[in-house]
C-alpha cells in the first residue's frame, strides 16, 4: 500500500471541537483543548481527525453556518493554534479532515450582509437564491430542520435556505461561488489539512425553474427520489471533479461526502475524479439482526468495492442518537422522536451497550475506513434527559416539540471523575453533563481491562496489524442470527447478533467484546479469532 490510499483503511476520529475539551476553563470546547488531546488520540490509535465546523460562526447549527470560511472561531481559538494543532497532529501520525460546508453560509458571512444590504437585482444576490413572489415563499420546498425552505426579507424577496433561516444557500451556477471554493480548499490544503468531510455533498444543485415537490413530507428520505428539484442532481458531479481536480494539485490528500442519496447514485460520487469515499449511513437505519447487518454491509461494500473505493462505517455522529443508547430502545421505537414519543421505560441500558462492544468488532472488522465519534471509545450514552430550556439545536426549535433534537449526543466529554465538567474544563460546560458520566470518564477506563476504552485500543492495535492489508472480505455461511465474515489475511469476525448463545467458533481468539468467553458465544458478541 501507498501512502497514497492511507484514508483507504483509516480509522477517523470525529471531534465535535465545542464539545471535546476545553483548554481555557469558559466552557466551550476549543483547539488548545483539542491539542492537549492529541496523545490521547495518538495513544487510542486513531489514524485521522475530522474536526467538525470550527469557522467563525454566530453557531446558530453548531457552526454549520459558516461565517467566514479562513478563520477559525474566536470561540474555540485562533488560525495559529489550528496551525500548531495540524503540525502536531502530524508528528504523532494523526492526519486532519476539516469539515467543508458549501452548499450554505451563515447569514452573518459577508456575501450575505452584502446581499440584503445590496437589495433585488444585484449582483451580490446572485450568490444567493434570491426570488419574488407575491403570495407567500415560492414554492413548498421544506426545510431539514422544519418550516418551509424560503424566508422573507424587508423588501419582499425570499431567499432559499434548506436547513436554518440562518443558513442562506449559496447559488452554485454562479462563478464566484465555485471560485471561492476551490480558493477555500486550496487555503486548508496549504495549511497542512490532509482532506475534507463535505457537508450536504448532494445538495448544492438546484433546479432552476424551483418546481414545486410532489411530495415534501418525507424531506430527508426523498433525497432519494429522482431527478429531485434540489438533491442528487447531475450538476453535482462538475463540482466534485473540480474540487478533486484541485486536491490532485497535493499529495496524499482526500475527501469524503456526506451524501444522503440512494445506492444507485452513490457510485457516481465514487468515480475516481470524484470522491474518494462517501459516508454511508445505512448502519444508522439497520435493524439489530444478523440479516439486516449483512444485507446493509453488502450493499455498502459491493459497489464501493467494485469501483476501488473505499467502504466506510459509522455508528455515531453529531447527529444521531449515541447507538449505546439507540441499540438499548425496541425496534419498533424511533431514536429520532424518542424519548418525546417514550415510553421512556423502554430503554434497557445495558443491552445498548453490549450491542455497542459487538458492534464494535462488526465494523472495526471491515474493510475500509471506520469512523469513530468522540466518547465512543468511551460507551458514552445519549443525555436523553437534556432539559428542553437548555437544548441548541435548530431541530429542536423547529420541529415544534416532537424531536428534542441533537444536543443529547453533543455533551462535553467527560475527561475525569471528578472536577468542574468532568474535566471538559475548569468551569461549567456549555451544556450540562449528567452525574452518570463521572462512571464513564476515561481516567476510569484508561488501562482498565474489560472496559470500553479497552475494548477500542485493543481493536484499533489488532485492526492495524491484521485487518488493513487488503480490501478483501467473504461471508461465511453461520446459523440464523450470526453473523460471520472472514478477511483477506484469514482473520475472522463471528458476531451472534440472535437471542441464544451459539457454540464458539473453534480458532485462536484475538478479542472479545465481552470478557471471559469460554465455549459459547452469548447473544450481542462478537469475537476476532484466527480460525483453527
Ligand atoms: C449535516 C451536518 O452533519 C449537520 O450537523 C448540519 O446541521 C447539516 N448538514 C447542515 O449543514
Amino acid at each position: 500500500m501507498t501512502s497514497l490510499d492511507w484514508w483507504r483503511t483509516s480509522a477517523v476520529y470525529q471531534v465535535y471541537i465545542r464539545s471535546f475539551a476545553d483548554g481555557n476553563g469558559d466552557g466551550t470546547g476549543d483547539v488548545e483543548g483539542l491539542r492537549s488531546k492529541l496523545p490521547y488520540l495518538a495513544d487510542l490509535g486513531v489514524d485521522a481527525i475530522w474536526i467538525n465546523p470550527w469557522y467563525p460562526s454566530p453557531l446558530l447549527d453548531g457552526g454549520y453556518d459558516v461565517a467566514d470560511y479562513r478563520d477559525i472561531n474566536p470561540a474555540f481559538g485562533t488560525l495559529v493554534q489550528a496551525e500548531h494543532m495540524i503540525t502536531e497532529a502530524h508528528e504523532l501520525g494523526i492526519r486532519i479532515l476539516v469539515d467543508l460546508v458549501p452548499n450554505h453560509c451563515s447569514w452573518d458571512h459577508a456575501w450575505f450582509t452584502a446581499a440584503l444590504d445590496a437589495g433585488p437585482g444585484s449582483p451580490e444576490r446572485a450568490r444567493f437564491h434570491f426570488r419574488d413572489s407575491l403570495d407567500g415563499p415560492p414554492n413548498n420546498w421544506q426545510s431539514v430542520f422544519g418550516g418551509p425552505a424560503w424566508t422573507q426579507v424587508d423588501d419582499g424577496q425570499w431567499y432559499l435556505h434548506l436547513f436554518d433561516p440562518s443558513q442562506p444557500d449559496l447559488d452554485w451556477t454562479h462563478s464566484e461561488v465555485r471560485e471561492e471554493f476551490a480558493s477555500i480548499l486550496r487555503f486548508w490544503l496549504d495549511r497542512g489539512a490532509d482532506g475534507f468531510r463535505v457537508d450536504v455533498a448532494h445538495g448544492m444543485a438546484k433546479d432552476p425553474s424551483y418546481p414545486d415537490l410532489a411530495d415534501h413530507v418525507q424531506i430527508l428520505s426523498s433525497a432519494k427520489m429522482p431527478n429531485h428539484p434540489h438533491w442528487d442532481r447531475d450538476e453535482v458531479h462538475d463540482i466534485n471533479r473540480q474540487w478533486r481536480a484541485v486536491l490532485n494539485e497535493y499529495d496524499d490528500r482526500m475527501m469524503v461526502a456526506e451524501a444522503w442519496v440512494s445506492e444507485e447514485s452513490l457510485p457516481k460520487y465514487l468515480r475516481s475524479d470524484e470522491y474518494h469515499q462517501s459516508f454511508s449511513f445505512d448502519l444508522l437505519m439497520a435493524e439489530w439482526n444478523a440479516e439486516a447487518y449483512r444485507s446493509t454491509i453488502a450493499g455498502v461494500y459491493d459497489p464501493a468495492n467494485a469501483l476501488g473505493a473505499a467502504s466506510t462505517w459509522v455508528l455515531s455522529n453529531h447527529d444521531v442518537m449515541r447507538h449505546t443508547t439507540r441499540f438499548g430502545l425496541p425496534a419498533d421505537v424511533s431514536w429520532r422522536t424518542w424519548p418525546v414519543t417514550g415510553p421512556v421505560d423502554a430503554l434497557d441500558s445495558a443491552l445498548g451497550e453490549r450491542r455497542a462492544r459487538a458492534a464494535a468488532l462488526i465494523t472495526l472488522g471491515l474493510p475500509g475506513s471506520s469512523y469513530i465519534y468522540q466518547g465512543e471509545e468511551l460507551g458514552l450514552p445519549e443525555v436523553w434527559e437534556l432539559p428542553w430550556d437548555v437544548l441548541d439545536d435548530p431541530v429542536a426549535r423547529r420541529s415544534e416539540g416532537t424531536q428534542k433534537g441533537r444536543d443529547g449526543c453533543r455533551v462535553p466529554i467527560p475527561w475525569t471523575s471528578q472536577g468542574a465538567s468532568y474535566g471538559f474544563g475548569d468551569g461549567d460546560a456549555w451544556l450540562p453533563q449528567p452525574e452518570r458520566f463521572a462512571a464513564y470518564a476515561a481516567d476510569q477506563q484508561i488501562g482498565v481491562a474489560g472496559s470500553f476504552h479497552s475494548l477500542y485500543r485493543d481493536a484499533l492495535r489488532i485492526r492495524r496489524e491484521h485487518f488493513t492489508a487488503d480490501a478483501a472480505m467473504t461471508w461465511i455461511d453461520s446459523d440464523p442470527g450470526v453473523l460471520a465474515y472472514e478477511r483477506g489475511s484469514g482473520v475472522r469476525c463471528v458476531a451472534n447478533m440472535g437471542s441464544t448463545p451459539v457454540p464458539m467458533p473453534a480458532g485462536d481468539v484475538l478479542l472479545t467484546s465481552q470478557p471471559d468467553l469460554t465455549d459459547a458465544l452469548p447473544s450481542d458478541t462478537a469475537v476476532w479469532l484466527w480460525p483453527t
